[in-house]
């Protein structure tokens, strides 16, 4: 299977809770013989929507030749979106940041999120048009499992890509890392549990 694991981490991860447990997440998915490519989104250039980008989709809708600056801005989005297609499994892996998740994640989406190509209207409402399995591994600094509604991370991410047409598996949702007793040791155990069952999950 061919995997996409996104790091939206500008941290290491000797510093990063979410990129320590995606490496050993990563670690066995090759093991098990999966193709394993890394997005380290923080050094990639992945353009936000502005207004380069809204001229330059007006006028591709209306005909228009476009300026080299807005041909240039589209056809990088496209280059992204076209080689993010290419997989069968999608990792997410996040810190949470003021409730929600980083904004060079929430670009990612903005330009992979694309009407025609990744999802479609229909007379029922939009429907996903791609296929395959996601898991989110997010890190917060607070625990949100007994006030979800105040978590703006996982859940969006959980809806982003379920409206793409991808199937969540086990995602791994790593609470309380600022209260002081968090420890990664004593995290392990759980963390290989949730490792060997999700491995499993993608054969
Ligand atoms: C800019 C920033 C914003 C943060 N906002 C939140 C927050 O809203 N809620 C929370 O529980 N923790 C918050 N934290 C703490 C992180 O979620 C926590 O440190 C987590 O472990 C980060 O993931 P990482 O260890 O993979 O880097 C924030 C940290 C930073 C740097």
């Amino acid at each position: 299977m061919k995997v996409l694991v996104i790091d939206s981490n500008p941290k290491q991860e000797e510093i990063s809770h979410s990129k320590w447990a995606a490496e050993q997440y990563i670690k066995a998915l090759k093991e098990a013989g999966h193709y394993v490519e890394i997005w380290p989104i923080y050094q990639m250039n992945i353009p936000v929507i502005d207004e380069t980008t809204m001229n330059a989709m007006s006028k591709t809708s209306q005909g228009i030749d476009l300026s080299e600056e807005e041909y240039e801005k589209l056809e990088l989005r496209e280059m992204i979106l076209s080689r993010f297609i290419n997989f069968d499994h999608y990792v997410i892996v996040s810190p949470l940041w003021n409730f929600g998740i980083p904004p060079q994640l929430k670009a990612l989406i903005d330009n992979i999120a694309v009407a025609g190509k990744t999802f479609k209207y229909t007379e029922k409402g939009p429907v996903g048009l791609m296929e395959g399995t996601f898991v989110h591994i997010q890190a917060s600094g607070g625990i949100y499992s007994d006030m979800p509604e105040m978590e703006f991370g996982h859940r969006y991410i959980k809806h982003i890509f379920r409206f793409l047409g991808l199937e969540e598996k086990l995602s791994l949702l790593i609470e309380g890392t600022n209260l002081g007793d968090f420890e990664r040791s004593i995290y392990q155990e759980t963390l290989d549990d949730w490792v060997r069952q999700s491995v499993k999950e993608v054969m």
